[in-house]
């Protein structure tokens, strides 16, 4: 159920019963919804015996609700699974910084899935392509004959596209037919399709089909999402002129990942910390996402880059945006499976695959900008490991009120702070030396 608003003010602060309550209170959970998420472990032996296979037991990961997010008008607390500490808080706190610029605003393409089929030993590429081309419409037909809820729907095959490549084994001819999924990320429908039509086009053009399957670069399905920053909004100390000195800096960090891919490389996984985290607790293929956005880092201007885009605006507010592939879905897979997944989708409240899918990538753009500030200005390790002070403390061996000190100790504590010093101060608090 969507929720009224999305600033939670010193949610923060509330001990985790109070804040599961709060967001129960606020997405109308159901009781179900909230046993699960309160239950930790919430898959059961037999839950997770049917997912995979060798099953042993389940590992959990703790479930963070990022704040503040507002999509094309719409208010969002949006749920992060993920084991590193400050992705939630970096998010939460980029989202809030573009409040008075009205949120994020989302383009997401149609959900529309490619499926590829490899054909070998097709000696004229030219002629196959107006052979399949001619019965296009027959195949789309053979496609859409699988009986399914999403064609059903008014989604299936809606076209059919024609490749020729070169590669090491020589030339190959490939199909791509192009498959609106509707609500579902449509792995197994697309999958089916291609397997489906394979003697088709053995008979049609003659050749061997080998490789039947999706492509992950999902590049008629990319989702889009934008939102400005304020230079006030962006202040060290509240001026305009700090503010401008930081965007700079943050246009600057931007065309380091722009020009060079090993930077790229980092840009992007800070990216990903939401985009997968979102992910996984939605119940998506997180792999095939991740798969989606690299490759299309790489495919857009032939040389792997950012998947954001930086600019100051005409008023000198610094406008970001994201463009990603992204296959997600709200019915099917582990997103109706998962009883985690399920009370996830449900905080969301999320009405369409798409609508998922402009969420995803706003939260991706918050944690972008959010890496590069604070990369361009104080450096990241000092708010990482204030945050990160508590897992320190615990892996130093600190139990019950030690935690709290050493977390203080961090905290106060000038100059870099490694696993080592929390060791030392754990010793000299034992020692009643700290
Ligand atoms: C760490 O998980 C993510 C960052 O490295 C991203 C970045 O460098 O932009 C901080």
């Amino acid at each position: 159920m969507p929720v009224d608003d999305s600033r939670l003010p010193g949610f923060h602060k509330l001990s985790v019963t109070e804040r599961r309550r709060k967001v129960a209170e606020m997405a109308l959970l159901g009781a179900a919804d909230i046993a699960t998420l309160e239950n930790y472990g919430e898959l059961d032996e037999e839950a997770a015996n049917r997912m995979i296979e060798n099953v042993i037991g389940t590992m959990s990961l703790p479930v963070g609700i990022a704040t503040n997010f507002v999509i094309d008008g719409k208010p969002y607390v949006v749920p992060f699974v993920v084991e590193e500490s400050s992705v939630v808080a970096a998010a939460s706190n980029m989202a809030k910084r573009c409040l008075v610029k009205g949120g994020f605003r989302t383009n997401n393409d149609k959900p529309i899935m490619i499926g590829q089929l490899q054909v070998i030993g097709v000696e004229d590429h030219v002629a196959a392509e107006k052979i399949i081309f001619g019965a296009k419409e027959e195949i789309i037909a053979k496609c859409n004959s699988l009986p399914s809820t999403m064609i059903r729907l008014g989604g299936g095959c809606k076209d059919i596209l024609t490749r020729s490549i070169q590669s090491m084994s020589g030339p190959m001819f490939v199909i791509h037919i192009l498959v609106d999924c509707r609500d579902a990320m449509g792995a197994n429908a697309v999958n089916t399709m291609t397997e489906m039509i394979a003697p088709d086009i053995e008979s049609l053009i003659g050749g061997s089909v080998k490789l039947k399957i999706l492509s992950n670069l999902a590049s008629h399905r990319l989702a889009r999402a934008s939102a400005t920053w304020t230079p006030e909004e962006l202040s060290l100390d509240g001026s305009r002129e700090s503010g401008e000195s930081v965007i700079l800096g943050i246009i600057n960090a931007y065309h380091f990942a722009d020009a060079d891919p090993f930077r790229a490389a980092t840009h992007n996984k800070g990216i990903m910390n939401a985009i997968s985290s979102v992910a996984v607790a939605c119940g998506q293929d997180w792999r095939a996402i991740e798969a989606g956005c690299h490759s299309w880092a790489a495919y857009n201007n032939g040389k792997y880059s950012s998947i954001t885009h930086w600019e100051v605006n005409s008023d000198g507010d610094l406008h970001g945006s994201i463009e990603c592939p992204m296959a997600v879905g709200i019915v099917g897979g582990a997103s109706k499976v998962h009883p985690a997944a399920k009370a996830n989708l449900n905080i969301l409240g999320v009405e369409s695959s798409q609508e998922l899918a402009g969420v995803i990538a706003a939260t991706g753009l918050s944690q972008n900008l959010a890496a590069l500030f604070a990369l361009s200005t104080a450096g990241i390790q000092a708010g990482h490991m204030k945050l990160h002070a508590k897992n320190m403390a615990v892996s130093a061996g600190a139990v019950g009120g030690e935690i709290e000190k050493i977390v203080e100790f961090v905290h106060n504590h000038d100059g870099p702070i490694t696993q080592q010093s929390v060791v030392s101060a754990l010793k000299k608090l034992r020692e009643n030396t700290l």
